[in-house]
């Protein structure tokens, strides 16, 4: 897993306790303060009957949320277990099932196609038995479809990605999807959990409208660097932003 670097960590904490200080110094103001929660926009509720959704398992899900989080016309993301057979599949017991992300995207904005180019840019799908120090039958490549147009779309990219290299067999997997067993809370979101600055940032929301949360999408995968760049950079000016006006609270990208 990557994570957030100390060094930025460390400044960020340093920062929140800056602003936590000037807050308190000008309390009776009330110039600068952490909401508790800030309400979602309401355009993460319009459009819904748009959106389509796609499954992947592509090594651990903590890391797989995150690299489709914060593509554009990605609105939600959802990790969760799929592909095996196990009723109520659990993070200490989910038998034959595969670590999941489940991706909800705006067809006008995004396609299944470009989905898979980035689905096969993150990851070694011919590694056997895992992905880097992530060793198992959880974390095996599949790529979940809904229907035979679908299914096709994926096994031509699946053959460009063969072609690319004989010397070794791509193992992903391409299979029909059956249930998606959204996984505990303390794993939506994983990455962005690890930075309580940027959950300040967003208001502290509850952990339902975390995990519905448009901006908490695309922030998780912000936090764990895995942004097109272009994007990341957008988000840092985003935050250096708010930092220096002194209204800490980011509402939308
Ligand atoms: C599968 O596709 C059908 C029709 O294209 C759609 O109604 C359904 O919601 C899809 N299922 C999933 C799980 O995305």
């Amino acid at each position: 897993m990557r994570r957030i670097s100390e060094r930025t960590t460390n400044s960020h904490y340093t920062l929140s306790i800056f602003i936590i200080l000037i807050a308190f110094i000008f309390d009776t103001a009330q110039s600068i303060r952490f909401p508790d929660r800030v309400a979602q926009p309401a355009r993460d509720q319009s459009d819904q009957h748009h959106f389509q959704t796609a499954v992947f398992a592509l090594g651990s899900f903590w890391r797989s949320e995150a690299v489709f989080g914060c593509l554009p016309g990605v609105v939600r993301t959802t990790v969760g277990y799929s592909g095996g057979s196990k009723p109520n599949p659990e993070y200490r017991s989910f038998g034959d099932h595969a670590e999941s992300v489940q991706v909800e995207y705006d067809p006008r904005l995004i396609g299944f196609r470009e989905l898979l180019d980035i689905f096969w840019s993150s990851h070694d799908p011919r590694q056997v038995y895992g992905q880097g120090p992530d060793v198992g039958n959880q974390y095996r490549s599949i790529i979940f479809v809904n229907g035979t147009e679908e299914s096709r779309i994926a096994s031509v990219s699946k053959e460009q990605e063969q072609t690319r290299s004989r010397s070794s067999i791509v193992t992903t997997q391409i299979q029909q999807l059956g249930a998606f067993h959204p996984a505990e809370p303390e794993h939506q979101k994983f990455e962005l959990k690890q930075n309580t600055f940027l959950l300040q940032l967003i208001g502290n929301l509850p952990e339902e409208e975390l995990e519905r949360s448009s901006l908490a999408t695309k922030l998780n995968g912000y936090v764990a660097e895995l942004c097109p760049p272009n994007i990341q950079k957008h988000i840092d000016a985003k935050i250096n932003d708010i930092i220096k006006k002194g209204w800490p609270i980011l509402r939308d990208l």
